[in-house]
């Protein structure tokens, strides 16, 4: 869950260690991700469905930033042969920046597994009260997705 409230806090906590799979995520079809794997001035585009499973990226390209284009990148898992260090960060796209993950040193990214749902700018994220779910690209507040705003939602600067 995220709230604008408990952002910065999460963000500490969970982005160096992505979070295991949780029970809460099981449901009917699973949502699909798409990731750009960038690669310097190249790189590649990939489509993941978010149900837990390991998927080859078939592609040894040096991937340098990772990015989340419609699912929450904490969400995911990357494999490579080498140890890597994965620092979250936003895109500045606009209007809506993207969750990222830097990838360091650049390696080719070898198998994404992804799980769980996440909800898109400006769907519902409380309804009737409830918590519908965790926000993709943004936080809730409102009751509402709010996209994140670049650069000032930038968890910390580097
Ligand atoms: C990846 O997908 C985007 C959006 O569809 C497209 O603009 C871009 O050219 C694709 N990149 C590659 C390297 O295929």
């Amino acid at each position: 869950m995220k709230s604008l409230f408990f952002l910065p806090a999460l963000l500490g906590l969970a982005f160096s260690h992505p979070a295991a799979p949780s029970e809460l995520d099981t449901r009917a079809a699973p949502q699909i991700a798409h990731f750009f794997f960038q690669a310097a001035a190249t790189g590649y585009n990939l489509t993941v469905p978010a149900d837990g499973n390991w998927y080859p990226t078939n592609n040894g390209l040096n991937v340098n930033i990772i990015t989340a284009l419609d699912f929450t990148v904490t969400q995911c898992e990357f494999a490579t042969h080498q140890p890597v260090a994965y620092n979250y960060q936003l895109s500045g796209d606009l209007p809506y920046p993207k969750e990222q993950f830097a990838v360091g040193p650049p390696q080719p990214i070898d198998r994404v597994r992804c799980w769980g749902y996440c909800l898109q700018v400006y769907d519902d994220c409380v309804r009737n009260g409830q918590f519908v779910g965790t926000c993709c690209n943004g936080f809730c507040a409102a009751n509402k997705c709010r996209p994140y705003v670049y650069p000032q939602d930038i968890p910390w600067p580097n």
